[in-house]
């Protein structure tokens, strides 16, 4: 233990970090840039090969950084796990994804911790990032690693601590998020409390794996429930002819007790539409109903239709059909200024007005191609020319950057799902 947090605090210790996606490549370029030598470890040898060349791939990285980190000795990426031995940690930061039937899909967390348990040594410590529900640390992980014959708290370090980086986000990154830490043991909450101690700014200790690993949860299930809320709310301000944005606009102006939510066509994102079913699959274990988490999916999930009836109902009082319709969505990243496509709803409604017999377009200035179960033509000119050809538009996704007044200008119905064309009053405009 001594050697290690001595190793950690003068920065000779070599970490691990695998999986270099959304979290870890941040992850990996926050400890070069303290000064540590990191191996990344990857599947993805498009990714290795990329980064090794010095550029990212990831929004908030900058190639310069990873070139830096790589040119300096500082960031290896490899698919090579027998690195492994050499390292003194190993951040597992791999994708948790639902499986067919909605159920926590830990293999690829189950996957990298049988890389590391042959490679297990003493004074080693292993943290858990990747969001999951209470318990995998301590029944999945723990487990595995101990058949090594190795004592957790006395031989090796074993941790939780969410990762909460929000990609896009000029103002919070990985070093200026604080940190929560739980470990198995003692031990193991102070050796990994050291490490991001050595990079991050404010390290928030809790008192076992469990609480660290339900801390992410909450965070998510507040925001997938709040937005649920204000979804539902948004269905009953259109059923009563209220405008819902200056009624949160209203609600907003209340100096304590009230957090704006804003209603939109529905959760996208690797964490919010995800993370919840996590905790209510393992509430359920329990004998614990996770009513909240299931409405909130209900009514979160029901947006994509809603938005598709508004493009509907805006069709048919210019006396069109959805059918043989032309139909562009603007926005198909999940959120503004983010080139991640996973979960969008974006996807849900170009599906829906397909099947429906629509003629569909997308435009997202950050993504550059979109992988569709239904065809969809991408365009590439934003102009009034080009969108007067359609018959509807539908933003889904805003980006800082895009003029959505040019809509207005070139005349199809809009349904605006983000109010981004907040205070002009036009007769084609649907809000949500
Ligand atoms: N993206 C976010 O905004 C965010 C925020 C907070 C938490 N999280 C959580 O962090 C975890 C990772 O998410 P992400 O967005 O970085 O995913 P990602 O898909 O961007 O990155 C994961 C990477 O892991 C690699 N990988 C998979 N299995 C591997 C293995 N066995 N060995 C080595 N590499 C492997 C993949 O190739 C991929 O590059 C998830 O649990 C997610 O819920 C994500």
């Amino acid at each position: 233990m001594d050697n290690l947090i001595k190793k950690l605090e003068t920065k000779q210790a070599q970490l691990g970090v695998i999986g270099l996606g959304y979290v870890g490549l941040p992850l990996a370029i926050g400890y070069a840039k303290a000064g540590f030598k990191v191996v990344g470890f990857e599947l993805d040898e498009n990714k290795i090969a990329q980064l090794m060349r010095g550029e990212s791939y990831i929004i908030d990285v900058s190639s310069e950084d990873v070139k830096a980190a790589v040119d300096a000795g500082l960031l290896v990426a490899t698919s090579d796990f027998s690195k492994m031995a050499e390292c003194d940690s190993a951040n597992i930061c791999v994708p948790t994804p639902l499986g067919k039937t909605r159920d926590p899909d830990i293999s690829y967390i189950q996957a990298a911790v049988r890389e590391i348990a042959p490679r297990l040594h003493r004074g080693m410590l292993i943290i858990l990032e990747s969001t999951t529900y209470p318990g995998t640390t301590e029944e999945v992980i723990l487990p595995l690693l101990s058949e090594q014959g190795l004592e957790v708290g006395q031989d090796f370090f074993l941790a939780f601590s969410p990762e909460r980086v929000d990609p896009g986000n000029p103002d919070f990154h990985t070093i200026n998020i604080p940190k929560v830490v739980g470990g198995v043991t003692p031990n193991c909450t102070k050796a990994a409390s050291t490490l991001y101690a050595q990079v991050m700014e404010t390290i928030v200790p809790v008192s076992s794996v469990r609480v660290a690993e339900t801390v992410k949860l909450l965070e998510n299930t507040f925001r997938s429930v709040n937005i649920g809320l204000v979804n539902e709310i948004a269905l009953m301000c259109d059923a009563l002819e209220i405008d819902v944005w200056e009624v949160i606009q209203g609600a907003a102006t209340k100096p304590f007790g009230f957090m704006p939510f804003y209603p939109g066509p529905g959760l996208g994102g690797h964490c919010i539409p995800i993370d919840p079913f996590y905790l209510s699959w393992k509430a359920k274990l329990a004998g614990s109903e996770a009513r909240f988490i299931e409405l909130a999916g209900q009514v979160n999930g029901s947006m994509p239709k809603h938005v598709v009836s508004l493009v509907t109902r805006g069709l048919n009082d210019r006396s069109k059909s959805v059918r043989g319709s032309k139909v562009l969505v603007v926005g198909v990243a999940y959120k503004g200024g983010i080139d991640d496509v996973r979960e969008s709803p974006a996807l849900d409604i170009m599906g829906m007005l397909s099947d429906l017999g629509a003629d569909v377009s997308w435009y997202d200035p950050h993504v550059s191609e979109l992988r569709t179960n239904h065809p969809a033509h991408r365009l590439d000119d934003w102009s009034v020319d080009a969108i007067g050809e359609f018959d509807a538009a539908v933003i889904v996704t805003t980006h800082a950057e895009t003029q959505h007044e040019l809509l207005v200008e070139a005349g199809p119905v809009i349904i605006d799902t983000r109010n981004a064309l907040k205070g002009i009053e036009n007769e084609n405009i649907v809000r949500l």
